[in-house]
């Protein structure tokens, strides 16, 4: 027997003991014991799907059809669900398949709407209707099997429940159990759908490069809207994730908001889409332009993971859910939970032009700052002296590093640092010794010219021979080298994506097969080299999804590090993704848009996310190095709130001239506020910050970076900073601050206060609740300066390992 109509006839028997587990289930509730997240109702044919706050609810119709029942907040009974039932044709133009809402619709009978599987048999027949077979729960795992009405055309549909973060994952592997080809035209990874209605929003990122994830918002009318990338990879122009709420009813803090994002570093596509019958759904998987995957009999393909959630606490909440779930259930295991370094990288200070001396000399710097990784970025290989050559050929330049770069990390780590190199391995320059030896390893169609961009192809890493040299050239320069992190780049899109050596009915299989090589080779050189960390960076932000934050510590966010365009770029990167991922540098000014802003205020901005330092460090002044100091001091302190804690956005760049940003710990102990002004105009007032996600019982230690807080108490209660809120005064242009609120152990009784801070602020000559020294801003030798910089050290990044 075929395994998998093996593993068909078992899942028969699971339905027995299911019976069962529905009534138990109940008895379970009444009982308030713990009921299993995934429960079938045999009686009414639905599954049930919990997670801590949702349900999702989806059935068999008398049709055998899946049907999607309910996605929201966690129902209270198993008893109020009914069996679903398909809607009837409205009239011969509108037909049941297009008017229900259907879990996982092939494209066949009268399937008008986005549907999630289209294939061309091999004599032509395309027709495809997909009905239940079979199904089998494991813990926070359900598989349903459905199987095409006429052929052994089976799609394996994995959902699997994250009860902490809220989230669901739709997954689809299609099974060709046929004797014949049959090509995948379109293989979406599923279909979420809003509760029937009118009057959805959609919010998504939308970019180019230097100007990533820009949230837009707009209503969704009957239509289409497509969310895609046709690159090759993520793409710095859209994003994979969307949330969608009802116009106007959600916000920061309230409302209902659906929201998804797909793990997928190639090409894919959302489709957000109302129906004639006023039913909101997106459908999201493989991009199907350009899209042909053909199966072999007994082959199989499988979609993306498109992961989901629902919260009624607004786009704050649902950000939240998203950033602890990438947290705790995306990242590399051994990144869970361990701090990122702050980080120095040579790119803007030196581009191209790098050497042993060179670098040791930016490296003797960045140590006495506090920095804890070096970066070596671009330029060190091959006959790179610019961008027209050396991409391929991943030998150390001899004559920018005579000794190797051995002597370049012995002298890094004798610094105390840890050392990372930057790589571009899937691209190639023409001029290059790979390019001589192998013109044919690049993606192209015969005869036809090859595009370049910033003078450079694409290696076809779709291809075995390929992909085995570019992970031998990275495994023998990890194995040469103690490099700890690696800077993967890829700064072009596809063209041309010829694969001639494949026959022409498979070609197209380059678009998966390509992203598909590329998660291999980092999987293989992350399990060969356990130490070994990753920032994945595609010209700046251009692959940040779900799929290559599997396998990556940090991503680039933007190569734009122009401090108040960062604002912007940050705000929206936070809607999908967490702070702790995503790598903010302070660099030099005037920076892109020819503008200037304050040493202060480009360290702040950086702060708010994993900080990084890309200045030229030889032009600072003994004053820049004295503020960069005691920021990453700051920094340090405050850093797993910020990488691990609950982001609260109160002001949006987009909307007021005040940008602020919240950061609470897991553990409610620390706050951290940053405040930032545009311009001032009109000698306006800063507006109240209120602050969020506190204990309105407790009692927190306000300590100010500066004397911009108005509030000038020493200690403030949860309730005060919530609703009464702070007030800030910042002037004139790019002027920023920052506030550290730490829970005093014992709440108090109102109207007592905090002798030991009295103490520490008499001994600092300072007012209470600041941290700020005469006649400095934010000075290390002051008494709280210098505790915050003892602090700093216990709260570093090797500390955090294993938590
Ligand atoms: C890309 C990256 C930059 C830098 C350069 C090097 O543009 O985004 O940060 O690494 O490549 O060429």
């Amino acid at each position: 027997m075929h395994r998998w109509n093996a593993l068909f006839s078992t899942i028969g028997i699971v339905s027995f003991p299911i019976v069962f587990l529905a009534i138990r289930v109940g008895t379970a509730r009444a009982r308030g014991a713990e009921v299993p997240p995934i429960r079938y109702l045999s009686e009414q044919k639905l599954w049930i799907l919990e997670t801590q706050r949702t349900t999702y609810v989806m059935g068999i119709n008398e049709q055998g059809e899946l049907q999607h029942f309910y996605w929201g907040r966690k129902l209270a009974r198993d008893e109020d669900l009914a069996a679903v039932h398909s809607r009837p044709e409205h009239a011969s133009f509108d037909s049941p398949e297009t008017m229900t809402s259907l879990e996982y619709p092939g494209w066949g009978g009268r399937q008008y709407n986005e549907p999630c599987l289209k294939v061309t048999r091999a004599d032509g027949v395309r027709d495809l209707v997909l009905k239940y077979a079979s199904h089998e729960i494991r813990g926070a795992t359900l598989d349903v099997y459905v199987k095409d009405i006429m052929v052994d055309v089976f799609v394996k549909l994995s959902y699997r429940v994250f009860p902490h973060s809220d989230l669901i994952r739709k997954e689809a592997e299609i099974q060709n159990r046929t004797q014949q080809a049959v090509t995948v035209e379109s293989a979406q990874s599923g279909v979420w759908h809003m509760p029937s209605g009118d009057g959805y929003r959609l919010s998504y990122l939308t970019g180019r490069w230097a100007g990533e994830t820009q949230l837009v918002r707009e209503p969704i009318h009957q239509g289409k809207k497509v969310l895609e990338s046709r690159r090759g990879n993520t793409s710095h122009q859209l994003n994979p994730w969307f949330a969608i709420d009802e116009q106007g009813q959600a916000d920061e803090e309230h409302g209902r908001v659906w929201f998804g994002a797909l793990a997928w570093s190639g090409n894919w596509k959302l489709t957000v889409e109302q129906t004639p019958a006023r039913q909101v759904r997106v459908v999201g998987g493989y991009n199907d332009f350009d899209f042909a995957y053909l199966l072999k009999p007994g082959e199989a393909l499988t979609t993306p993971a498109f992961d989901a959630g629902f919260t009624d606490g607004g786009f704050g909440a649902a950000s939240r859910l998203l950033h602890r779930f990438e947290r705790q259930e995306i990242l590399p295991e051994r990144s869970r939970g361990r701090l990122r370094p702050v980080l120095y990288n040579s790119w803007e200070a030196t581009t191209f032009n790098v050497t042993e001396e060179g670098q040791k000399a930016l490296a003797d710097k960045a140590a006495k700052i506090g920095i804890e990784l070096f970066v070596m970025d671009d330029g060190w290989f091959g006959e790179r002296q610019d961008d027209r050559a050396g991409l391929g050929d991943w030998y150390v330049n001899p004559k920018k590093f005579p000794r190797g770069l051995k002597p370049l990390i012995e002298h890094v780590n004798r610094l105390g640092m840890d050392f990372g190199l930057w790589v571009e391995p899937e691209m190639v320059n023409p001029h290059s010794a790979l390019y001589r030896q192998h013109p044919d390893w690049v993606m192209n169609f015969p005869g036809r010219p090859r595009s370049e961009a910033r003078h450079q192809l694409v290696l076809n890493m779709a291809r075995e021979d390929v992909k085995e040299h570019i992970f031998s050239v990275l495994d023998r320069l990890l194995a040469e080298n103690e490099i700890r992190f690696l800077k993967w780049d890829m700064n072009r899109h596809f063209s041309e994506p010829g694969w001639p050596e494949l026959p022409a009915d498979e070609q197209k299989k380059i678009w998966v097969k390509y992203v598909r090589n590329v998660y291999e080779v980092i999987d293989r050189l992350r399990a060969k080299y356990p130490a070994l960390e990753i920032e994945s960076c595609s010209g700046g932000g251009g692959r940040v999804d779900l799929g290559i934050l599997q396998r990556v510590e940090q991503v680039w966010t933007s190569d734009n590090t122009e401090a108040f365009d960062r604002l912007r770029i940050q705000e929206g990167f936070t809607f999908a993704y967490a702070p702790k991922v995503m790598m903010d540098w302070v660099t030099d000014v005037p920076n892109l848009n020819g503008r200037s802003t304050p040493l202060k205020f480009r360290f702040l901005v950086a702060l708010q996310g994993s900080l990084g330092i890309g200045s030229n460090l030889h032009h600072w002044s003994p004053a820049d190095f004295e503020l960069a100091t005691e920021m990453i001091a700051y920094y340090k302190r405050i850093r797993r709130t910020v990488q691990e804690g609950k982001l609260y956005r109160l002001l949006s760049p987009r909307e007021a001239s005040i940008t602020a940003n919240q950061y609470v710990s897991e553990d409610g102990k620390q706050s951290v506020l940053f405040a930032f002004l545009h311009s001032q105009q009109f000698l306006y007032p800063a507006p109240t910050l209120y602050l969020r996600g506190l204990d309105d019982k407790a009692v927190y230690r306000v300590k100010a970076l500066d004397d911009r807080l108005l509030e000038k108490q020493e200690t403030l209660s949860g309730s005060y900073l919530m609703n009464h809120g702070l007030n800030i005064s910042l002037r004139g242009d790019f002027d920023a601050t920052s506030v550290l609120l730490e829970k005093v152990d014992q709440a108090m009784p109102a109207g007592t206060s905090a002798p030991g801070l009295d103490a520490v602020a008499r001994h600092s000559g300072n007012r209470p609740g600041t941290l700020e020294c005469p006649g400095r801003e934010f000075g290390t030798h002051c008494a709280l300066a210098g505790e915050l910089e003892g602090r700093a050290v216990g709260n570093g990044v090797g500390e955090a390992g294993g938590h």
